[in-house]
């Protein structure tokens, strides 16, 4: 066993696991962040697609001795991001209902895996908001089943802030590594157009 420090959508976290468990697997299993999705396992379909110090990776490859010191961040975090944007702009009831964490300093679920207080933490503060990418996919059909959804949102993300207003070709290229059997793509290509087209995201963020 190996103790692993890095950090999770903003959060320092240590982890004690195996030093070739997947990424993938501490992150759904020990930190029970389970919207990453394993599909093949093989690194092909891009289903467990995280954003790994700025860069897009496949969670199935990467094992987590790898993502020693590294700042991860996963769809879980994506959606934080939205919603803080959001509280600042919302009316005080939905500020209330919508608060993330108790004080800007206050992060819960930044404890160690082996302590379940902060692991209920984390699953209970999970973001009321979606953020502007999902807003799209949700209203162009860009999500079916839903098991490639989290990783085409955070390579969404990786490619706007790369190219914030792409051609066709660069989305088509930029979304190359994650698959999809249910869409036929067009819905997708169309909700990552109106994204980019979004002025900012507090605009579109909205609560579930
Ligand atoms: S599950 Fe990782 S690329 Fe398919
Ligand atoms: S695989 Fe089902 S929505 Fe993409």
């Amino acid at each position: 066993m190996s103790e692993i420090q890095l950090t999770v959508n903003g959060q320092p976290t240590t982890v004690t696991t195996p030093p070739m468990k997947r990424l993938l697997d501490v992150l759904r299993e020990d930190l029970r962040l389970t919207g990453a999705k394993e599909g093949c396992g093989e690194g092909e379909c891009g289903s467990c697609s995280v954003i790994m110090n700025g860069e897009l990776v496949n969670s199935c490859l990467v094992p987590i001795l790898q993502a020693e010191g590294a700042e991860i961040t996963t769809i879980e975090g994506l959606a934080e991001l939205s919603g803080s944007a959001e509280q600042s702009a919302a009316p005080p009831d939905q500020r209330a209902e919508g608060a993330l964490y108790s004080s800007p300093g206050q992060r819960p679920g930044s404890a160690t895996n082996s302590d379940d207080s902060g692991l209920k933490a984390r699953a209970t503060s999970l973001p009321r908001y979606l953020h502007p990418i999902q807003q799209c996919f949700l209203e162009h059909g860009g999500a079916q089943c839903g098991i490639c959804t989290p990783g085409m949102i955070l390579a969404t993300h990786h490619l706007l802030a790369k190219h914030p207003h792409p051609t066709l070709p660069e989305i088509q290229e930029g979304l190359a590594g994650n698959l999809c059997r249910c869409t036929g793509y067009m819905r997708i290509f169309e909700a990552v157009q109106q994204a980019a087209n979004s002025a900012t995201g507090a605009k579109t963020g909205v609560m579930r």
